[in-house]
Formats: C-alpha cells, sequence, structure tokens
C-alpha cells in the first residue's frame, strides 16, 4: 500500500472513529439518561470500535507492553491502560521493563493505613473516604487502574500479607469493601479487587493447589469478592497465583467462568496477577482477560519485544489464527477492555485528581486513629495525661519506616511521621528517652541477614534508659522486611521476632510501668501479657502513624478500633494450624483447609477455644452500656428484614465511639454450624452520657447456610439465636428468633 493510499486508509478509519467517539451521545456525560440507555450506548460504541480492530490489534490489548501497562491502538486513538499498586497508597513508579524504581521525583503519595486498619475502624463510611482519596491521588498520577483491594480471608496469623487485607470475617470485609470501591472509582479509576481466590498464604503460592469443600468456599473465601462485584460494581478484578481444585486460579473455569462471570454477572476485566498465566489455552478459555507480570524463560533476550511471548500474545493469536480458538474469544475480552477504557481513560468527564493534599491527610489520621486498638489497659494505664515524666520508648518500631517494604505495597511517601516524631511533638513538656533494644539491620530481609548492631549493647542500653524511666513504651512487633508482615513468604514463627520477648522480661525486671506498642498487620503471641499495664495494637499507619499514635496514647483521641481478626493464645489455638501439616502449609504443594468454615472466631466460639483477643475486641477510655434490645417480631419469613434496636449510652466521663455487633446462630441445623456468625453491625459516637437508639437491619435471608446438596442457599426453619453486644465474646444479650 502506498503512502497516500495508507492515509486515506487510516483517515477514513480516524473519522469512523472520531464520529462514533463524538457524535453518539456521550453516556457519562448524559445524567438524565437511563443507567440502560448508557449502557446500550456505550455497548453500540464497543460493538462499533470492535469491528474495527485486526486481530493483531485485540491480541496486543490483552497482554502487557510493560511492567504495569497495556497497549492501545495509536491509529484509532485507544489508549493505553495504565496500573499500579496498591491497596493503602499509589506505588512509585516501577521502570518500563524491570522492578527498579524509575526516580522520578514528583511521585510521592500519601501513605494511607493498611486494609487490617481500615477494617478495624469497622466504619464503611470511613471506608468510603477512604477510597475516594486514594483514588484521587491515583488519578493524579495517571492511573486507570488500582491494583487493590485485597479481600483474602485472616486463616492464619502466619501469612505474610495479612496486613493487607480486611480480616477473617466475609461480612464485615464485604461491607468494608464496597464503599473502598465506589469511592476509588469515583474518580475514573478502576479498582481491582484481588486475590482471587484462596490466596490466603504466601508461602508456595506459586504452586500450593488448595482443596476446600463448596460451603467454606461460598460462606467464608467468597463473600467480600461476590460483594466487591455485586454490590461494589467494582471494574477489574485480579487472579490468585495459588490453584483451586488443580487448576491456577488466574485461568480457573469455575471460579472465573462460572461463578464470577456468569453467576455473578461481572462485566469487568480480569487480570492475571504478575506471571500468574501459565497456559495459553486455559487463559483464553478460563476467564482471563489481560495477561501481566510474566516471565520469558529467558525468551525476552533473544528478540526485540519479549513481551510477544506472553501466552495471551504470539501463541494465542496463532491459536486464533488456525482456528483452535474462536475469534469470539478474544472479542468478549476486548469489549470488556474497552467498557473498562469508557468507566476510565475513554470517559469524559473524570476528575483530575489531587495527592499530598490536607484532606487525605486527614482521612490518612482520621482512618489511623479509629482503627487502633485498645487491647488491655490495666488501672486505666492509657490515656498517658501527665506531661512532666520521663519516658523511655524501646524498640525499633518507633523510628522504623513501615511504608518502605511489605511486597507490592510498599510506599514512597511525601513524609512519614514515626511514632517516635509523633510522641515528642504531642509531649513537649516531657522527657522522651529512645533506645532501640533489639536489632534487626537495615534491609527488608533484617530476618535472614544478620545486624550489624552488637544486640548485647543495645539490650544494656535499653534497660538503663528504660529503669531511669516513668513509663516505659515498648514499641515492637513485626515489621515489613521478610518473613515478617511481607509478601512473598510468610512468618515461621508466632511469637515476636528479634528477642523482644526476651528484652520485654529484662526491662519488667527494673521498670514495671510498661505498655506495648504492637506494630503489626498479624497476631502474635503475647507470654509476658499478664506482667505489663497496658496494649495497643496500632498496625501499618502510613504517613500520620506518629500523629495517630500520639493521639491514641494521649487520649486526644478515644480509641474505637475492634480486631477484625482473632488472637490465639498458641498459633495450635488457630483453627488452619490445629490440623497439622496438609492443612498449613499443605503437603506436596497440596493443602486442605480441613477447619472448613470454622475460620477464626467461629472455630474458637464453636470449639471453646478461649483466644487471647476475640474477633471484635477493642476497649475505650470512656464505658457504654447496651440496653433495650428487641427485634421487631418473633417469627420471620424468608422475605423479610429482621429489624433490631437497642439504646447504647456513653457511662463514662469522655465522648467515644462504640461498634455494636450482632452476631446470629442456629443450633439445631441439618449441617454443622458455627455458634454465631456477624450479620450486622454499627459504629456510633456518643458524647459522656450521651444515649442513642441504634437500628441495625438484617436480611433474614442472609441466614442462610450453602447447601452442597442441592448447591445452592438452603434458609433452614427454625429457631435461630441473635447476640448482640460489642466483642465476639462479649455479648450484651441473646434473643431467640423464628424463620418460618
Ligand atoms: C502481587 C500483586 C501486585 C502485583 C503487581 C504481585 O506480586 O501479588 O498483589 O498487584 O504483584 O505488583
Amino acid at each position: 500500500m502506498n503512502s497516500k493510499k495508507a492515509l486515506s486508509k487510516f483517515s477514513k478509519i480516524a473519522l469512523i472513529f472520531i464520529f462514533i467517539f463524538l457524535k453518539t451521545p456521550d453516556a457519562f456525560s448524559q445524567k438524565n439518561h437511563s443507567m440502560a440507555h448508557e449502557n446500550n450506548a456505550v455497548e453500540s460504541k464497543i460493538d462499533s470500535i470492535i469491528s474495527l480492530l485486526t486481530l493483531e490489534e485485540k491480541v496486543d490489548m490483552c497482554h502487557a507492553q510493560s511492567k504495569f501497562s497495556t497497549k492501545g491502538v495509536e491509529r484509532l486513538g485507544i489508549p493505553e491502560i495504565w496500573m499500579s499498586d496498591g491497596p493503602h497508597g499509589v506505588r512509585a513508579e516501577i521502570s518500563w521493563d524491570s522492578w527498579d524504581f524509575a526516580g522520578w521525583t514528583n511521585d510521592s503519595i500519601t501513605a494511607f493505613p493498611a486494609l487490617t486498619c481500615l477494617a478495624a475502624t469497622f466504619n464503611p463510611e470511613l471506608s468510603g473516604a477512604f477510597g475516594y482519596s486514594l483514588g484521587e491521588e491515583a488519578r493524579y498520577r495517571k492511573k486507570d487502574v488500582l491494583l487493590g483491594p485485597g479481600v483474602n480471608i485472616y486463616r492464619t496469623p502466619l501469612n505474610g500479607r495479612n496486613f493487607e487485607y480486611m480480616g477473617e470475617d466475609p461480612f464485615l470485609a464485604s461491607k468494608m469493601v464496597v464503599p473502598y470501591i465506589k469511592g476509588v472509582q469515583k474518580n475514573g479509576v478502576a479498582a481491582c479487587v484481588k486475590h482471587y481466590a484462596l490466596n490466603n498464604q504466601e508461602l508456595w503460592r506459586n504452586q500450593v493447589n488448595v482443596e476446600v469443600s463448596d460451603r467454606a468456599l461460598y460462606e467464608i473465601y467468597l463473600p467480600a469478592f461476590k460483594a466487591a462485584v455485586i454490590d461494589g460494581g467494582v471494574w477489574s478484578l485480579m487472579g490468585a497465583y495459588n490453584k483451586f481444585r488443580g487448576q491456577y486460579c488466574c485461568h480457573n473455569e469455575l471460579l472465573l467462568n462460572k461463578i464470577l462471570k456468569k453467576d455473578w454477572g461481572f462485566d469487568g476485566v480480569v487480570v492475571s496477577d504478575w506471571s500468574g498465566a501459565h497456559n495459553t489455552y486455559e487463559s483464553a478459555m478460563f476467564g482471563l482477560d489481560i495477561e501481566m507480570g510474566t516471565g520469558t524463560d529467558g525468551l525476552g533476550s533473544t528478540t526485540a519485544n519479549h513481551y510477544d511471548h506472553y501466552y495471551l500474545a504470539t501463541p494465542f493469536l496463532k491459536s486464533l489464527k488456525a482456528g483452535d480458538i474462536d475469534e469470539s474469544v478474544v472479542n468478549d475480552k476486548v469489549r470488556r477492555i474497552l467498557r473498562l477504557m469508557y468507566r476510565t481513560n475513554m470517559s469524559s468527564n473524570r476528575p483530575l485528581g489531587r495527592k499530598n493534599n490536607q484532606e487525605h491527610h486527614d482521612v490518612a489520621r482520621k482512618v489511623a486513629t479509629e482503627g487502633i486498638v485498645l487491647l488491655k489497659n490495666k488501672n486505666n494505664f492509657f490515656p498517658i495525661k501527665d506531661e512532666n515524666i520521663t519516658i523511655a520508648v524501646i524498640g525499633e518500631n518507633a523510628t522504623r519506616s513501615m511504608t518502605a517494604g511489605g511486597g507490592s505495597s510498599e510506599l514512597k511517601p511525601q513524609f512519614e511521621i514515626s511514632p517516635l516524631e509523633g510522641l515528642k511533638m504531642r509531649y513537649k513538656n516531657a522527657t522522651i528517652v529512645h533506645s532501640m533494644g533489639y536489632a534487626t539491620g537495615p534491609s527488608v530481609y533484617d530476618a535472614v541477614i544478620p545486624s550489624k548492631l552488637d544486640a548485647d549493647s543495645l539490650r544494656v542500653e535499653a534497660i538503663k534508659v528504660a529503669k531511669n524511666a516513668d513509663i516505659v513504651l515498648f514499641f515492637g512487633g513485626l515489621n515489613k522486611s521478610h518473613l515478617q508482615d511481607c509478601e512473598g513468604a510468610d512468618r515461621e514463627q508466632f511469637n515476636l521476632p528479634f528477642g523482644q520477648d526476651e528484652l520485654l522480661n529484662d526491662i519488667l525486671r527494673v521498670n514495671k510501668n510498661v505498655g506495648y506498642i504492637l506494630v503489626s498487620g498479624n497476631a502474635v503471641e503475647m507470654p509476658w501479657l499478664n506482667s505489663i499495664n497496658g496494649v495497643i495494637q496500632t498496625w501499618y499507619l502510613g504517613s500520620m502513624a506518629g500523629y495517630a499514635i500520639a493521639d491514641v496514647i494521649s487520649g486526644d483521641v478515644n480509641p474505637s478500633g475492634k480486631l477484625p481478626f482473632s488472637f490465639p493464645v498458641k498459633l495450635q489455638d488457630n483453627a488452619a494450624h490445629s490440623f497439622g501439616e496438609l492443612s498449613y502449609p499443605g503437603k506436596d504443594y497440596n493443602q486442605v483447609y480441613k477447619e472448613d468454615i470454622l475460620v477464626g472466631y467461629r472455630w474458637h466460639d464453636t470449639k471453646k477455644i478461649a483466644p487471647l483477643y476475640a474477633f471484635g475486641h477493642g476497649l475505650s477510655y470512656t464505658s457504654f452500656n447496651i440496653t433495650d434490645i428487641k427485634v421487631d417480631k418473633k417469627a420471620y419469613t424468608p422475605q423479610d428484614k429482621i429489624k433490631l434496636t437497642c439504646q447504647v449510652t456513653n457511662t463514662g466521663d469522655l465522648e467515644g465511639a462504640e461498634v455494636v455487633q450482632v452476631y446470629i446462630g442456629k443450633q439445631k441445623s441439618k449441617v454443622k454450624r458455627a455458634l454465631k456468625e456477624l450479620k450486622g453491625f454499627q459504629k456510633i459516637n456518643l458524647k459522656s452520657g450521651g444515649q442513642k437508639a441504634v437500628e441495625i437491619t438484617i436480611d433474614a435471608a442472609n441466614l442462610a447456610f450453602y447447601d452442597e446438596s442441592i448447591s445452592d442457599w438452603n434458609l433452614e426453619k427454625g429457631d435461630y439465636i441473635i447476640y448482640v453486644g460489642n466483642a465476639s465474646n462479649n455479648i450484651a444479650e441473646t434473643i431467640k428468633v423464628n424463620i418460618k
């Protein structure tokens, strides 16, 4: 074709495209049009575009062109898609072709608290603000897809990635994930809910084959994903690395084609986890739409563009051309990708985004303060009001950056206030002396590289500092290095690392006035618990960490966070660990979730194994009463809503917030049941002496169990017990109701 002809062909196509793009009423700007009309308009634009694309162009849209982007089609003005991690902040810019940082100077962001903290707020509205702010930052950074949130269920405290997720309860995770997604997507940025599904450990994540019953799958591991899709309307989803029932989750017929796309009607894009695709035919046929991050077996060094070797690149094109795979398969993927584009980078009225602004910092601080959980407070050790004292701040976690490390959720914040800085700013008149206490070394591989610092002299120094102080605040826990709270591996021990237990015992010998500040995204063993006065769980709090911790320690903010997972006394008390190797970590890369539906508090409750700290537990500096607990009827039909009301009174001297938690259980059932399951909650703020009526509505249909004999939900008739309290192990009252 000579250049004139080519030009005229190009301009014809371009004109058609411009006509389609401009002349068709723009779905996103016509506010009065019905959703159906908007969808139809977009779908017919997509039809027209698909008819203009060559097979090569279609295939090009289905795989990466760089570490975090996919190709557009320049001649039709179809843009590239740009993605970025992650769940609690937009990751620094990564190079085109390697994991190295691009070295930009304009990519620092607000680090928001990690999602365990967000879940601990039990505040869905705040989750919406979190998602919106994060989406604004992603938009400012010109991202079309934000690779988060993660909603894998907390099954074992050893999972290195629990800190990125929303805890052990499917109902809590579902309620928290929906507003987050809506918030992100209001910015014309797609959330990408991950890792679908059963990626509940990092150890062997690329090999392990998970076997779990249908019941546990539907009742425990899928609900948060389902809520993300159906209630949150999420635009993309990431497959998990592991296998489920013998098939990799990134191309899994049951999970992706049947459950996600058919049963839940997901109309968005399935993205592979980076290197999660393993086969062309399965990727094409079993639900994957965009392949990312695949290694190329060294083929990259022999050709100009190793992305051509992706399973959904040249091999896919060949299969399509040979007729082994029908063109409708690639058309469906391209349709989904274009739909995502109309929602994001081809939408005509996306806001521009913002980053590092005051509002985002405020949201980050609010989430951080609301998510911090006061676990223990003997003799009102906290809040620390007296300023004319000497405070010994012991531990590396008082100063260590917790936004670096952890894997793909690492961040490059514009600033990060450490706990020590926060305390110094808050307690201007106090004498604050910091001593590192224990040694971990500087890299993210701390746990495997011995520190150059001398452990003995650190210990001696810390004991000296503690001895001379009025109060000791020990900032310990885990960190974001390998084998701690970090992607790619699990923790190897349930107790605290780096000799913290011994150091704490040594300190207790010289000063009994000790509070422990647990910086972690996971439960840890606390053999010293009875000897210390207070424990605060502070998670990974991001940019505003130090401010938020000082807010709570000083009582400027009254803590109201509740644990989104149980703390077992010892590892074997956790359900997954009580069944031996096959249950965790698996044998020969095969794993069976033997505890079945009894995950977290469901296990502790049902088996009567008291946890160290229960799901839903969290203290306050004030006290609350939950009284007048009533339901509107004695008996309900499956279509009914159960209306539960109660009065909450702040009986203490300070303003504060309480979370009313409603659990429901069925004692007589044809299947095994957990004693009780969370079915509703509400957080309310009350002034000292204040009282408020709380109403919580529960669909009777939500009491159904997943019946394997009919492969569907089954609402059993009969009596159910409703438990109302402020923690799974602190129930104020129970009520019996009947389902007719
Ligand atoms: C992680 C994902 C992440 C991706 C891209 C993978 O290793 O599992 O969560 O989004 O990398 O960085």
